[in-house]
């Protein structure tokens, strides 16, 4: 998969995408990254890529030709699945939405600051709009960050046990149910018998019962 990124804040996505698991799925070749800086895209001598909006008011818009010269310069080189926009207006991003886009092939995701971005770029260029929550961020690096460690996580072989990835919480439409490692007894809080009993059928059991229980506890809305 490759996935290419637009920014105005290349360095904030530098931190998230190279470290551990997504770091290694890049090392692997499982997944190639591209961060691209919009400011690359003006033509203007400052680099600028936003403008006040039409109309008054407080905040400025990323410009629709920046933006417009970027995804034209990228889409002429490959084919996108998906033209993605961080935005909180678009849909809210679940585990189904990331398997969904783990499939593809190509995705560009172009994060937004200030105020947005111009109408006519969601109106021309964007294919998809994916918000990480009800709540504003300051910029859509952090989302799009968020999303694509969702996704690659999701490739094959980028675990290296590969169920692990299908035991996560909501995978099956429930909350993973708890976990212990060693010891098996901290201070009298031992560990639930029937995990060290050996028995596998016996332990599915319990985890699937435990996952139930703490989906209705925690987030019933899902077993709706
Ligand atoms: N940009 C700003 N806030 C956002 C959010 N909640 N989700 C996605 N992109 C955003």
């Amino acid at each position: 998969m490759q996935i290419d990124i637009i920014t105005v804040l290349p360095k904030i996505l530098e931190g998230p995408l190279n470290q551990s698991i997504v770091k290694r799925a890049q090392d692997s070749n499982l997944v190639d990254i591209h961060i691209h800086d919009l400011r690359d895209f003006s033509q203007d001598k400052h680099k600028s890529v936003d403008d006040y909006q039409y109309g008054g008011g407080a905040g400025m818009v990323l410009m629709v030709e920046p933006i417009a010269r970027c995804i034209e310069s990228l889409s002429s080189k490959k084919r996108y699945d998906e033209i993605i926009y961080m935005s909180p207006d678009g849909i809210q991003l679940n585990q189904g939405i990331c398997n969904k886009l783990s499939l593809d092939k190509n995705l560009l995701i172009l994060c937004g600051h200030y105020k947005g971005v111009d109408e006519r770029v969601r109106e021309n260029f964007i294919t998809m709009e994916i918000s990480i929550g009800d709540y504003v961020l300051s910029g859509g690096e952090l989302a799009a960050a968020v999303l694509a460690d969702s996704i690659i996580r999701l490739i094959p072989g980028v675990l290296s046990d590969e169920t692990s990835a299908l035991t996560d919480s909501f995978q099956d439409g429930l909350l993973a149910p708890p976990v212990y490692t060693r010891p098996s007894d901290f201070k009298g809080m031992k560990v639930p018998p029937v995990l060290l009993s050996g028995n596998a059928a016996e332990i599915e059991k319990w985890r699937h019962k435990m996952a139930i229980e703490r989906t209705k506890e925690k987030r019933s809305d899902l077993l709706d």
